[in-house]
């Protein structure tokens, strides 16, 4: 049920969950369409339900020399609470390891969205920040040796 994605399929679903109301071209995160991002999507009888994407990217916040950033993690509204949120985020973890044990993944978690993160190990860093046009952030990591 889960598979890699292009950038562009995940968009509506970007849309829908994280930028309502706003233009498409708002759902266009840097570093979507470089060679070394993937993007996991889940479906659910051939619908696309939720998505997410993996940026190989540092934060100077981290020490540690091979990061990834995860972006734009959105399940649709009726489709919350069904643990699809962690399937993708357990693959994502599972892709990365593979790929190198030594990754640290990291990215800035909505507020509302931590205790989401924190069931599966994720810690804070740092205070929170305002993303314009979007709302409170803040930086959540998890070291390789937990991935
Ligand atoms: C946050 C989000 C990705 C979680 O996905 P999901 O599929 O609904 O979550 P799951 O069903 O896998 O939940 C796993 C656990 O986390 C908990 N959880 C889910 N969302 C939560 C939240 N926002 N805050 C606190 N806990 C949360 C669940 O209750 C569940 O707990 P349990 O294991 O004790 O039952 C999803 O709700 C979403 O898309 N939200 C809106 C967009 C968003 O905030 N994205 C993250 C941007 S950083």
């Amino acid at each position: 049920m889960i598979r890699k994605i292009s950038a562009e399929e995940t968009y509506p679903v970007r849309q829908e969950v994280l930028r309502p109301r706003r233009p498409l071209k708002e759902c266009f995160f840097e570093g979507d369409l470089e060679e070394e991002t993937f993007h996991l999507g889940y479906f659910h009888r051939q619908k696309l339900v939720a998505v997410a994407t993996y940026v190989a990217r540092k934060n100077e916040l981290f020490k540690a020399p091979f990061q990834y950033q995860l972006r734009g993690m959105a399940v649709l509204p009726s489709f919350r609470g069904k643990d699809l949120g962690t399937k993708l985020l357990l693959e994502g973890e599972k892709l990365l390891k593979k790929k190198n044990q030594q990754i640290l993944l990291w990215f800035n978690a909505r507020e509302t969205a931590i205790g989401f993160y924190e069931k599966h190990g994720y810690k804070t860093s740092g205070t929170p920040f305002m993303i314009p046009n979007v709302c409170m952030h803040i930086v959540m990591y998890k070291n390789p040796t937990e991935l």
